[in-house]
Formats: C-alpha cells, sequence, structure tokens
C-alpha cells in the first residue's frame, strides 16, 4: 500500500471512550480543522485505507466519514487521486498567515557584508556531498559541543597558515557565528570573576549590548588612527578587553605595533585577558595583512574569527581559538547553549577547508572587493572630494567622517526614501562624537556603488542632511532586522 499521509501528521485521533460514535469523531475532527485553517485548502489527506488502519477503525468508517465532508463541500475527490481539503477560503486561528518578507531596498550599502552570490555552490555541494556520503552513523549522533575533530584540525592548520596563529584542534571551538562566540567567553568570564570588559569606542554597538545583556559592564576606550589607545586601559579595573586589531570596527584603522606590545604588557601585567575579533583579516589590499596577536600570546589571547565574511553570512559557523585552561569550560557553556553545533556542516566546511576551497574562493573574492572598494572611493572623490575617507584598504567598508553639524539620522533617513540603506557611526559610539557613515561596498556592485554615491552627494549637497538635533535620543540599534524587530514589540506595548 502506498503511503501518503498518516493520521498522527494531521493531529486526527478518536476513542472508544467518548459517548459519541467513531464515525461521528472522525467527521468532527476533519471538520473543525479544515474550519479552523489547521488544515489548508489543497492539502492531501490519508487514503481512507491507511487513515482506518492508524486509527484502528473499520475503514467503512473512515469512508463514511469523508463522504460525508464531501457532501458538505469541505473535501473534494477526483477519481484516481488523493482526498485533498477543498479551496474554500476559511478564516481561523490555525490558519499560518502568509510571511510577507519586507522588500529589500535597491541599494543597501550595510558594512561588512559580503557578496553571497559569489558563494561557491559548487564546490561547497561537492563537500556536503563528500562528507554525507562518506561519515560514520556516528557523526550523526550527539556531537562534541567543541566541535567536530575535522573542523577543528582544518581551522588550527588554516589559522596558523594564513593568521600567524598558535593554535592546536584542541584549543578550538566551533560556535554559530562570532556573535555565539563573544556571549559564550562572556559567560565563561563571568565565572571567572570579570566583571567588566574594555571595548573600543567607536566599536561594534551590537558586541557591546551582547557583553552588557550577561551581567558584564563595558568600558569604552577611545580609538585613534593608531587603534585603541592601550595607555587608557591603565588603571582601570577591566579583566578583558575586547578589539580589532587587524581592522578596527567601524574606523577602519589598523593597531600599531606600539600599541600591539603595549597591550600584551599590560594584559600580561594585569593578568587579564585579550579578546582578539578577527572578523575580516583576510581582506587587505594594500599590502598583506597583520598577523593575529594570539600568535603572539596564545596563553592571554581569546581568539575569535567567523565564516561570516569569507563566505557567507547564513552559514553561522564561527571559532573560537582560547588558552588551554578555557577550552573545556567554553565547550560546556556551548553544550549548555545547544549541545553544538550541527555536524554536517562542520564536516563540509572542514573538507572545503582541506581542499584548498576556501583559499580558492578568497582568492576571487579579493580582487573583485578590491575593485569595489576602489570605485568607492573614486566616487566619493568624484562626488563628495570634501568627505575624509577613514582607516586602511581592507574589509568591505569604509568610514567616512561627515561635515559638522549634519544629522547622520537625516542622511539616512533622506537616503531611504530613495531606497538606499545607509548606516550611521553614532550607535557605535559609546559616547557623542563626529557625524559618519559607514559604507559597505562588499555586496554592491560598481555601477550601484556610483549610482549610490552620487545620490549620497546630492543628499548632502541639498542641505536636506539636516542640523542634528538637539539632545535627540541616539540609537544604540544600528542593525535594520534588529530595529524592525524592536519596533514591532514596542508597538505591541503601546
Ligand atoms: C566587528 C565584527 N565582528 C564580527 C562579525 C561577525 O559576526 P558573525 O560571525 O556573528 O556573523 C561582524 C559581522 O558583522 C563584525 O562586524
Amino acid at each position: 500500500m502506498k503511503r501518503t499521509t498518516s493520521a498522527a501528521e494531521v493531529l486526527l485521533a478518536v476513542t472508544r471512550k467518548s459517548g459519541r460514535s467513531m464515525r461521528e469523531q472522525l467527521e468532527h475532527g476533519l471538520r473543525s480543522a479544515i474550519q479552523a485553517g489547521r488544515l489548508a485548502p489543497g492539502f492531501a489527506l490519508p487514503s481512507t485505507r491507511s487513515l482506518a488502519a492508524d486509527l484502528g477503525v473499520s475503514r467503512g468508517v473512515a469512508v463514511l466519514a469523508y463522504e460525508q465532508l464531501l457532501a458538505e463541500g469541505y473535501l473534494t475527490s477526483v477519481m484516481g487521486s488523493a482526498t485533498r481539503v477543498a479551496t474554500v477560503p476559511r478564516g481561523g486561528s490555525h490558519q499560518a498567515p502568509p510571511i510577507v518578507a519586507a522588500r529589500p531596498p535597491a541599494y543597501d550599502f550595510r558594512p561588512g557584508a559580503p557578496d553571497v552570490s559569489i558563494f561557491p555552490r559548487r564546490a561547497w555541494l561537492s563537500s556536503v556531498r563528500r562528507v554525507l556520503a562518506g561519515a560514520p552513523h556516528a557523526a550523526l549522533a550527539y556531537p562534541d559541543p567543541a566541535g567536530a575533530v575535522e573542523l577543528r584540525t582544518a581551522l588550527s592548520l588554516y589559522l596558523n597558515r594564513t593568521r600567524g596563529t598558535l593554535a592546536r584542534g584542541d584549543a578550538i571551538v566551533v560556535c554559530n557565528g562570532f556573535a555565539q562566540g563573544l556571549r559564550l567567553v562572556c559567560e565563561v568570564l563571568i565565572q571567572r570573576g570579570i566583571r567588566s570588559i574594555a571595548v573600543e569606542n567607536p566599536g561594534h554597538a551590537g558586541q557591546r549590548a551582547d557583553i552588557e545583556s550577561v551581567g558584564i559592564r563595558t568600558r569604552a576606550v577611545e580609538v585613534d588612527a593608531e587603534g585603541m589607545r592601550i595607555d587608557r586601559l591603565r588603571g582601570s579595573d577591566v579583566g578583558a578587553v575586547l578589539l580589532t586589531p587587524a581592522h578596527q570596527f567601524p574606523t577602519g584603522v589598523v593597531l600599531s605595533p606600539d600599541r600591539r606590545k603595549a597591550l600584551l604588557d599590560w594584559a600580561s601585567h594585569r593578568g587579564a585577558w585579550i579578546i582578539e575579533d578577527d572578523y575580516d583579516a583576510e581582506y587587505r589590499y594594500d599590502r598583506g595583512p597583520v598577523g593575529a596577536l594570539q600568535g603572539l600570546a596564545p596563553d592571554r589571547v581569546i581568539y575569535l574569527g567567523s565564516a561570516s565574511k569569507t563566505l557567507a553570512p547564513a552559514l553561522r559557523l564561527g571559532w573560537i581559538l582560547a588558552p588551554p585552561e578555557l577550552v573545556d569550560r567554553l565547550a560546556l557553556a556551548k553544550l549548555h547553549a545547544d549541545h553544538g553545533s550541527p555536524t554536517l556542516d562542520q564536516l563540509a566546511f572542514a573538507d572545503f577547508i582541506e581542499r584548498r576551497g576556501l583559499d580558492r574562493h578568497l582568492r576571487k573574492a579579493r580582487l573583485l572587493y578590491r575593485r569595489r572598494r576602489d570605485a568607492m572611493v573614486a566616487a566619493l572623490r568624484a562626488h563628495l572630494p570634501s568627505l575624509n575617507i577613514e582607516g586602511v584598504a581592507a574589509g568591505l567598508h569604509l568610514m567616512v567622517t561627515l561635515p559638522s553639524g549634519t544629522s547622520e539620522e537625516a542622511v539616512m533617513d533622506a537616503a531611504a526614501r530613495r531606497s538606499m540603506r545607509i548606516y550611521g557611526v553614532g550607535p557605535h559610539r559609546k559616547t557623542p562624537g563626529a557625524p559618519a557613515l559607514l559604507l559597505g561596498y562588499g555586496s554592491m556592485t560598481e555601477a550601484q556603488i556610483e549610482e549610490g554615491m552620487a545620490m549620497l552627494a546630492r543628499i548632502i549637497k541639498s542641505g536636506r542632511s539636516g542640523a542634528a538635533k538637539p539632545g535627540g535620543r541616539r540609537s544604540t540599534v544600528w542593525d535594520p532586522i534588529e530595529r524592525a524587530l524592536t519596533d514591532r514589540i514596542l508597538a505591541s506595548k503601546s
């Protein structure tokens, strides 16, 4: 007998203990499921034979129930095919409302967004096929929360080769992107008595919020042209410092050799941890990237990396390369969080790295992003020559300082009206500072970059970029997805 749908799949049950006959119960169950929209129009019901067998009733009972509902117009049937729920529109609490995705803007200069259209689908698919065909059954059991051995090994070799780390596979904990890695680190640092962490100012707003959400205070430390002001750490009570040494987010500067040394000295003297966010170091266009700090102090540095910029944010693959004394605690925190990241994805990523797929992809990606950065710099110089472009030639975004008195919000709003999304630096500042924009070029074509920058110039020159509202409340939410969610929550409260 060819099975289509079973009784359990449509949540139907009958009982002999009820005062009603089996046929009545079945009829009633189906009718109310259709009325409530739980069974959607067009849905193919189980055959009477399999439904009867599943429910332990005679087939005649199921036949009579279907006939009744056919007569009432709830069901339709065509000879030789399954009985289906009729396409009569009915409202009901179970009717799933269609999910309407917000229409993306024509231009989105989101900082740090890679071009996901160049994701190496074919090579990735070969890796997925290979690991699914070859993985032992044990790979489908509950995983090692620290991650698949294959990926931890592949990552350690890759990071040592390309980032100058001193990594052993057993010092790596795989996590769901940098975002989860930071949370796990904070949980472990709290267990170790750490109550405050120094962060860069400006520095990533979301990370600051994540740290604070686990109950750790953040201390903002100014960033200048050489990176974080390490001298400001002296005398402070922080037990750790989070920073982006290879390419500071958002200003784009690189931590200078003197500051790197001063930071390592400070951390070893104070017994503090350095949390190194190495989010986009693979993309440096004017020279080779600076090596990771971790390679200089593997016992002090908690190194975090991610596939979000090199491959795709949707993979949610990240890693923590931790000092030996923290590894098991981080793995335990990961176990408590979610019992481990999906093993098949990890194995596919390991295979992809081992076969040099990541190296090949990055060679191509670097060329593309470099061209896009050049296009953006050229467009800014042509249309807005007075704006200062900050930072080094690296990464997937750049920062431009706006004329004083310009309101980031006003520029962003005017751009949004022209279907262009741009991002202010404001949310990333812990204390107010000069107005500036973050312009991501990773996911925009050269033509879009030119058009977008010309439009930005028209907005700024038109005087519609307004004066900053004195005393206006500064938003700390930069991400449009987060903003939409918080707006909906606020609206539902009012
Ligand atoms: C400064 C910084 N660090 C890390 C990341 C990577 O985060 P995730 O791996 O959670 O996508 C990002 C992504 O936007 C970032 O901007």
